[in-house]
């Protein structure tokens, strides 16, 4: 146990959080459900204080993931009693939970943001560990900006902490500024000046701004660190965090040296990305370590000739190890359920009812219509698409386009509304998609921004499925300011839609609709998710939200 890694995943919370990564609840609970699958330590769900909606979404992760022999279901709280208060009520149905508070120990925060002094902050740090500490009995704490920090104050804090009952102290490098030389002598540093830090767990948590969030993770674990904090995909604000798939693999083939082994299921990791991918509007570029398209791509001679004649040529892991490929029951038109059930069995897939997997089915005898061999990846994309959850607010039911060289694009669209009614209109436009785009605006009359349209083959051949993926902003949602990104109002509301199909275009009028649904959506859930919290016990007589990331001194300008 004493050489093993915490993995703390934070996808949820510091993940979420960016821009564009917003998700539903349905949403959420599915990546807890494949985090817990790939078998991390920890959870942190959510930032209860940060809306109703928040804590009800981290309550029923806790609920549903946090069971006895699942992951620790961690919240984060800011430094101050009501915000431990939610995070402390969201985390109850966990079986393990654990409360994470934090407050900046760099000066440039303390002056600037808190407009305080070393001493106050510090007692604040001190006095909120002690209060989580009387409710839980796993508290941990960040000094945030802990990279800018002066280290001598910044351990005089952590002993404070270790003093006050804290179990696990994470060391921020909130803007990636460091350097792994840096950071391993910062980690190693509280073994020599904080009393009581072989107690506790330490745990790095670096973001991604200089490209060094996963060197820097990985230098803090061989001076000592015991946890790292990372989130999949390397999702989080600005650069993003250091990634899941990437710590986990690194650390494998080094743990000789780094003396450490997480215990992840690293053959589970192709499905929370591809998740993250289609959950969020966070593509994977191509060339990303672990898990880009072209991560076991080889194009050069002398690269396919080594392949051909031994794969570890040019390759340091199996394809398998990270559940790619290896897989080799290939279906077609003539499979039926029962093969389809094996196929599905053999990639880990389990259903919660028969219907579910019966849709799955359906899907499958379509695309079999349309092409000839199903492999894994399309198997991925149908099962992606089943459960991307889109909240069905309009319904696409028709979509036609006229176009071709010397004739203006047309397209025709019927939707039918949320109380059943049909719409059918035609527009024009630029293109296919624009024509399509504008007959279903002219329907639904919520004037959006397309951000970002993509189309890619799934596979290979004239018969691949095309994915297509939308970014819409909703036009009058103007981003607020930078620092007050945690709360309700976090950044500019932008919506992804994605979908999968056989016919490019049919695919872009889905992948619209399915952005515009969860634009549409996303305010009644909201709704509706704060009458959960109040109803579960979420307290009113507290502010209701994060006013912003660092008010906890409540500065008036
Ligand atoms: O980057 C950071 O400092 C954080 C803290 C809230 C832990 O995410
Ligand atoms: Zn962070």
């Amino acid at each position: 146990m004493e050489d093993h890694v915490r993995i703390f995943d934070t996808t949820l919370r510091d993940g979420e959080q960016a821009p564009g990564c917003t998700m539903t609840l349905e949403e959420k609970l599915e990546v807890a459900r494949q985090l817990a699958r790939l078998k991390v330590d920890i959870i942190e769900a959510g930032f209860p204080a940060a809306s109703p909606g928040d804590w009800a979404a981290v309550h029923q992760i806790a609920g549903e993931i946090g069971t006895p022999d699942g992951p620790v279901i961690a919240a984060l709280a800011r430094a101050n009693r009501e915000d431990i208060d939610k995070a402390w009520t969201a985390i109850q149905p966990a079986a393990k939970k654990r409360i994470h508070t934090f407050i900046s120990s760099s000066d440039i925060h303390i002056e600037h943001q808190f407009r305080s002094n070393r001493e106050e902050i510090l007692n604040r740090a001190r006095e909120s560990v002690r209060y989580a500490r009387s409710l839980c009995d796993d508290v941990e704490f960040s000094p945030m900006d802990a990279t800018r920090s002066e280290p001598e104050y910044m351990y005089r804090m952590l002993a404070a902490v270790v003093e006050a009952g804290a179990t696990t102290l994470n060391i921020p490098d909130t803007v990636g500024y460091t350097t792994p030389e840096e950071y391993a002598a910062l980690i190693a540093g509280i073994y020599t000046h904080v009393p009581g830090a072989e107690q506790v767990t330490i745990s790095t948590h670096c973001h991604d701004d200089l490209g060094m969030a996963v060197a820097n993770s990985l230098a803090g674990v061989r001076a000592g660190a015991r946890q790292i904090e990372c989130t999949i995909n390397g999702i989080g604000e600005r650069a993003g965090n250091a990634s899941l798939e990437e710590v986990t693999r690194a650390v494998k083939p080094a743990r000789h040296f780094l003396n450490r082994d997480p215990q992840i299921n690293t053959r589970d990791l192709a499905r929370p990305t591809r998740l993250i991918t289609t959950k969020t509007a966070m593509p994977v570029p191509p060339n990303k370590a672990i898990v880009g398209a072209n991560a076991f791509a080889h194009e050069s001679g002398i690269h396919q000739d080594g392949i051909l004649k031994n794969r570890m040529t040019y390759e340091i892991m199996d394809a398998t190890t990270i559940g790619l490929d290896g897989n080799e029951l290939v279906l077609g038109k003539h499979s039926g359920r029962n093969a389809f059930r094996t196929k599905l069995a053999a990639m880990g897939y389990e259903f919660d009812s028969e219907e579910e997997f019966q849709n799955i089915f359906r899907r499958f005898k379509d695309l079999c219509d349309k092409k000839k061999v199903i492999d894994d990846r399309d198997i991925e994309v149908l099962i992606a698409g089943e459960a991307q959850h889109t909240p069905e607010v309009y319904r696409l039911d028709h979509v036609q386009v006229t176009c071709g060289t010397g004739v203006t694009p047309v397209a025709t669209v019927r939707l039918t509304d949320p109380d059943g009614n049909e719409h059918t209109t035609a527009a024009h436009g630029t293109g296919p998609v624009d024509a399509i785009y504008k007959a279903i605006d002219r329907i639904v009359e919520r004037p959006t921004e397309l951000l970002e349209f993509s189309i890619k083959a799934v596979t290979e051949g004239i018969d691949a499925v095309a994915e297509v993926s939308v970014r819409i902003k909703e036009v009058g949602s103007e981003a607020p300011p930078a620092e007050f990104r945690i709360g309700r109002h976090r950044g500019p509301q932008i919506y992804s839609g994605h979908s999968i199909n056989t016919d490019t275009i049919v695919a872009a009028a889905e992948a619209y609709m399915s952005a515009l649904n969860r634009m549409l959506a996303a305010r009644q859930e909201r709704l509706s998710a704060e009458a959960a919290a109040y109803a579960a016990g979420y307290d009113r007589n507290t502010p209701t939200y994060a006013v912003d990331l660092f008010g906890q001194n409540a500065v008036e300008e």
